[in-house]
């Protein structure tokens, strides 16, 4: 099983999909004695635990990590809906889920199509730049940016991220703070149409700080949905030759990577000083729990024959989105930005049948799955 050493290093390892089979047959929810937290496998435990009211995004004594938590960029990580609960984070998520509604997706298509188009990765160290900067400035435009500073923000984005992950060194989360300063300042004095209107009700400093959200959820995660897309495609017989003849097929094939290697590989909650009863199992106040989405999608009792890649496959069901208060409200920008964009990658002339394609490497993180086309140290 790949030298597999425990569910959070699943993530990126080349196949972690045999190995998420046996944590399945482990058990609904079991305890991880090495990683000291309980893990969540298959898809009705998963569902349990998203779905539990006494489960929450973060450790009550940690609500912003400590190695952030006086940095601007732990300003906005306090005040992004997704890493908060309660009144906060209905507040904040009312907000984000009124304004993404009225994103024309038509115009996201188009708007992804022409910056895929524009950025034409014909070596492996283009495509990782790639499959990062195309979502990244399909949504930036969507929110308003302006096209001078668009790029600038864009890179801004990619630096601040190295925050959400508690692998960044040092250096990495100085440059993520320095880039939440800029990002703040930037929204803060209103670049874009969306920073210029704050939703009634939100203070304007929440707003800004869900506008970086925004972008940083697409970040990785689109990220990986578009690289996994593009290695499925390379390594699926005669799959990049019927979706370039045939482009309607692209969102299924989206769809079904979602399902079968998805972006976001797991999530965690953690219980409270009331702690939570969960099927059968008491999790104590403190206690995490690590919650496989991807290993949740192979479960036979949700999709039968879950490791094969089917398009057409029916009564498909997916939880690389989450599930329960804390559910991707970008799930359909997502999936829209990266049919266009492999819409724009399969048109073009590009040789599928290389190696690079079949074979990455995957970027060091704890929960996202993004492909490394060409290897690079991460500092
Ligand atoms: C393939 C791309 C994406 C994947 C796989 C993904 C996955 C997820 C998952 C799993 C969660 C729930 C996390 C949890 O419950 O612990 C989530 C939340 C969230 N996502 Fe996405 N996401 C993607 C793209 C996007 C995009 C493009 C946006 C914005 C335009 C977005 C905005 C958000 C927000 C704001 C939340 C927090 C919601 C809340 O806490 O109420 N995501 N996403």
């Amino acid at each position: 099983m790949n030298d597999i050493s425990d569910p959070v290093q699943a993530a990126t390892a080349p196949d972690p999909y045999p190995y998420y089979t046996a944590l399945r047959a482990a058990g609904p929810l079991y305890y991880d004695e090495r990683l000291k937290l309980w893990v969540a496998a298959g898809s009705a435990a998963v569902c349990a635990v998203l779905q539990h009211p006494a489960l929450f995004v973060r450790p009550a004594a940690e609500p912003v990590p400590r190695a952030i938590a006086d940095t601007a960029a732990g300003a906005v990580f306090g005040g992004l809906a997704r890493m908060n609960d309660g009144a906060a984070h209905q507040a904040a998520r009312r907000a984000l889920q009124g304004r993404l509604a009225e994103i024309d997706t038509l115009r996201l298509t188009q708007c992804t199509r022409e910056h895929a188009a524009r950025c034409r990765p014909a070596n492996a160290p283009a495509l990782d730049a790639w499959v990062v900067q195309v979502p990244l400035l399909a949504m930036a435009e969507s929110l308003g940016v302006p096209q001078p500073v668009r790029q600038e923000v864009v890179a801004l984005v990619q630096d601040f991220v190295a925050c959400l992950s508690p692998l960044s060194s040092p250096q990495r989360l100085a440059l993520a703070a320095e880039a939440a300063q800029a990002l703040v300042e930037r929204f803060g004095a209103g670049i874009g149409s969306w920073a210029g209107q704050v939703p009634g009700g939100l203070p304007a400093g929440v707003w800004v700080a869900n506008l970086v959200g925004l972008l940083s959820q697409t970040c990785d995660a689109t990220a990986g949905l578009l690289g996994n897309a593009v290695v499925a495609l390379a390594r699926e017989p005669g799959a990049w030759a019927a979706v370039s003849a045939e482009p309607a097929l692209l969102r299924d094939v989206v769809d079904e990577v979602a399902r079968h290697d998805p972006a976001i590989q797991n999530t965690r909650r953690y219980a409270h000083a009331q702690g939570a009863e969960i099927l059968g199992r008491h999790i104590e106040p403190g206690q995490a729990v690590l919650v496989l989405l991807a290993a949740a999608n192979r479960d036979a009792a949700v999709n039968p024959q879950p490791d094969a890649f089917q398009l057409g496959r029916i009564g498909r069901r997916h939880h690389g989105f989450g599930a329960g208060v804390h559910q991707c409200p970008g799930q359909a920008l997502a999936a829209a930005i990266a049919e266009s964009a492999l819409c724009a990658l399969t048109q073009a002339d590009i040789d599928a049948a290389r190696g690079f394609l079949r074979r990455p490497v995957y970027r060091a993180s704890v929960n996202a799955r993004v492909p490394q086309f060409h290897p690079q140290e991460t500092p």
